[in-house]
């Protein structure tokens, strides 16, 4: 068996890619403590089984704002897949559509989102398995321009990307000196009247400092998609961003790539699902890399997870067959959790299954 694991993806891809291409996908903020942080916590939290209770009985399908998962699996939003692999976007988005699940298309896609929503099959019945994640730019007449584009193509959620208002710091970069992608690859969403543009009329995309909730009140009066939220940590913000009509919450620290020394996902979610108390579905990312990291996020209140580099190195190891099959090992992983923890269904999964609620004291 040549990939048991997802770590095996990751090994294979680093072998592969070259330094400075592994560095900036790997890569943390600073000191990467964040980056760590979202795995040395899922491995902390103790799960405490029941027995004897009959099995999993059901399924793993999950309906999330429309769009049914064939499990509770989403591809975060990731910039450059083609600098993974020649397949890019392309390939993720039909290893997704295969899995029956959803990706996130990046901003700061390699590809043009209209070409990637043009693989979406006419028989699928749910709603359309695209969301477009968006940095709000200082530019209002582009960002309308692009919410357009991604409402013509047939998204159907924007993911509004709210922890960056500067770019955090990735000291490997520096390092390495990996300033621009290159030649042959951009940002391919970034011409300002659609990817028939031509190359030159490339624009960069631009994090803005003064970013507030009045641009979200913004993008919810020039769109009718339901708006998704990405970077909330703080209970407070979820509670803010319901109130300004926000749909969905990603709880989410980038990957460990703006603010280091935040907390991990993981550790943020409770306080997050006790302050939504059910109003809106909330979605974890970082550090997701096993079945038992599922079912953990489950158990204290996630509706979902996304998974980033994973996809990245299923991608770089073996283009779209790879991201397939990272894909299939987290849901075989997680039907095996679900199974040996004696949960019955997914919406059984509670805390109760954690040995010990996560600690909430100052160390
Ligand atoms: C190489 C890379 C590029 C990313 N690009 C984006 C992006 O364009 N937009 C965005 O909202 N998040 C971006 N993220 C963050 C991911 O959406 C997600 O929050 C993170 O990767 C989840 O952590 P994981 O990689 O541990 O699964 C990126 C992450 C990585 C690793």
């Amino acid at each position: 068996m040549k990939w048991l694991t997802l770590q095996d993806f990751e090994d294979e891809a680093r072998e592969k890619l070259r330094v400075e291409t592994y560095d900036y996908f790997a890569g943390g903020a600073r000191d990467e403590v964040t980056l760590r942080a979202n795995r040395a916590d899922f491995e902390r939290l103790k799960l405490r089984p029941r027995v004897l209770r009959g099995g999993f009985r059901e399924s793993l399908a999950t309906r999330l704002l429309d769009v049914d998962l064939d499990m509770p699996l989403l591809v975060a939003p990731t910039a450059f897949h083609r600098l993974a692999h020649a397949d890019g976007e392309c390939g993720t988005a039909r290893a997704v559509l295969d899995a029956k699940l959803l990706m996130v298309i990046s901003m700061a896609s390699t590809t043009p989102l209209e070409q990637i929503t043009a693989i979406a099959s006419a028989t699928d019945s749910s709603a359309s398995r695209f969301w477009f994640q968006l940095y709000i730019q200082p530019d209002r007449g582009f960002t309308a321009e692009l919410v357009r584009r991604a409402e013509e193509a047939g998204c159907s959620g924007l993911v509004v990307t709210v922890d960056s208002p500067v770019f955090g710091c990735h000291e490997r970069d520096l390092r390495n000196q990996f300033t621009d992608l290159p030649a042959g690859l951009r940002c391919a969403n970034m011409s300002s009247d659609g990817w028939a543009n031509r190359d030159d009329s490339i624009r960069r995309i631009e994090f803005k400092a003064d970013l507030c909730w009045a641009d979200v009140d913004w993008l919810r009066s020039i769109t009718r998609l339901p708006l998704i939220i990405k970077g909330v940590a703080h209970p407070e913000d979820a509670r803010l961003a319901i109130a300004h009509g926000v749909q969905a919450l990603i709880v989410s620290n980038h990957g460990g790539r703006q603010l280091d020394t935040m907390a991990s996902s993981i550790e943020l979610l409770p306080d997050i699902a006790e302050a939504v108390q059910n109003d809106v579905p909330i979605i974890l990312d970082g550090g997701v890399r096993r079945g038992t990291d599922m079912l953990k996020s489950l158990a204290l209140g996630a509706s979902a997870v996304a998974i980033g580099r994973p996809v990245l190195w299923g991608l770089a190891a073996a283009g779209q067959p790879g991201v397939s099959e990272v894909l299939r090992l987290l849901r075989e992983e997680l039907l095996e959790a679900l199974m040996l923890s004696g949960s019955e269904s997914l919406q059984a999964v509670d805390e109760g299954i954690l040995l010990h609620q996560p600690e909430r004291r100052p160390c």
